[in-house]
């Protein structure tokens, strides 16, 4: 009989339950043994867990979040009384001790390389893509990001309202951390008429151009809908700058300096929709205001789609790991899911392409993206 464990690691996402519930009953109904570990690789280390069975697996594909409670913490930085230590061979330990085959890994990108070191460092495991972010690299698309798509989308709905009975501007800030998939969507979406993404530097000119040809067009109110990763122009050059002299670095002196001036740089971009906001009132002359979506964006129930994508990887993850296949992050390919070995996915980061499609239909809809 094999036992496995499985956590949820980085930030929650809705579907998480789902996907829990698709490889825990999966794995039950292939005779495994399961273990849920609380909050992220920190329940690991601490060998805190739930024995999980098919009445605590009922009752929870539409509840949002994750019963397992989830945590950015890291195997090799973990916080523990104010220092960062590496406890990998800790969370090693305890997966002997509870006799694993196999830990089940549920998150973004962080957590594709977390799970990776574990693997690297003996220990077999399988891994499953989330976010609303929809960045994982490898995957088609990944769970949560539909939900927080049509939250994002609803939310710029109702806008509108405020927006054209007030003659405002509305700069709406949508999450997606570095890339722009949930704020393009939903901007295509929702009809916004301004579209920034992180792939796309601005131009806060050309931005309050677009705003005043729709005035002039007897329009006279704008969305914009703005990535929380979104850069001007002039920032942009820096931070691309600052992240290439990091990657160059040759040693750990090197290393530190450009991360200190990329942080310098993160620094800089913060509150950087307020600013937009401002600005856009100074060059147009239109009031305007903001609203932050924040963490709105990943509560709740999970859409049908997401119920669908996290319940059918989840169910082929407890297959992959049955037939020992190990290593590998269960990713969406078309209808069905693919096996990709964790090396293809850690380290790269799924961008939204300059030449996709979405992109394409903005463009073609005459929506700003910022650029010239
Ligand atoms: O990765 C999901 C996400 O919601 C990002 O869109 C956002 O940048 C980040 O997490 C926020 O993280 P936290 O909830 O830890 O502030």
């Amino acid at each position: 009989m094999k036992s496995i464990g499985i956590l949820t690691a980085g930030g929650d996402s809705p579907g998480l339950n789902a996907a829990i519930r698709g490889v825990g009953k999966a794995a039950l109904d292939r005779n495994m043994q399961v273990l849920g570990f609380l909050d992220g690789f920190r329940g690991l280390m601490e060998n805190r867990f739930i024995r999980l069975n098919k009445t605590n697996l009922s009752g929870i594909l539409t509840v949002g979040g994750t019963i397992l409670g989830t945590s950015r913490d890291k195997p090799n930085r973990m916080p523990i009384g104010g220092q960062k230590m590496d406890m990998t061979a800790v969370m090693i330990e305890n997966y002997h001790k509870h006799h694993l085959d196999c830990l089940v890994c549920l998150g973004g990108g962080g957590t594709q390389k977390n799970a990776y070191r574990l693997m690297q460092a003996g220990i077999n495991v399988v891994t499953m893509p989330k976010t609303i972010d929809n960045d994982v690299f490898g995957t088609d698309v990944t769970f949560g990001f539909d939900t927080a798509l049509g939250i994002a989308t609803e939310a710029i709905d109702r806008l509108h309202s405020t927006a054209h009975s007030h003659h405002r501007i509305i700069v709406v800030e949508i999450m997606g951390h570095n890339t722009g998939w949930l704020t393009l969507g939903s901007g295509i979406a929702g009809g916004a008429d301004v579209i920034l993404i992180p792939e796309i530097p601005f131009f806060v000119n050309v931005v309050a151009a677009a705003i005043e040809k729709r005035s002039r067009s007897g329009q006279r109110f704008s969305i914009v809908a703005v990535a929380e990763g979104a850069m001007s122009d002039e920032i942009a050059g820096d931070y691309y700058d600052a992240l290439a002299r990091k990657k160059a670095a040759k040693n750990k002196k090197a290393r530190k300096k450009a991360s200190a001036e990329l942080n310098a740089v993160e620094e800089r971009r913060k509150g950087h929709t307020l600013r937009l906001s401002r600005k856009l009132e100074e060059l147009t002359g239109l009031e305007s205001r903001v609203t932050i979506l924040g963490h709105v964006q990943r509560g709740g129930t999970p859409s049908a789609a997401d119920r669908l994508l996290a319940t059918r990887l989840g169910t082929a993850c407890a297959y992959f790991i049955d037939t020992e296949q190990f290593g590998v992050m269960v990713a969406a390919c078309g209808d069905g899911a693919q096996a990709v070995p964790l090396e293809d996915v850690v380290g790269r980061r799924k961008s939204v392409p300059l030449d996709h499609p979405w992109i394409k239909s903005a463009r073609s809809l005459g929506t700003s993206l910022g650029d010239v």
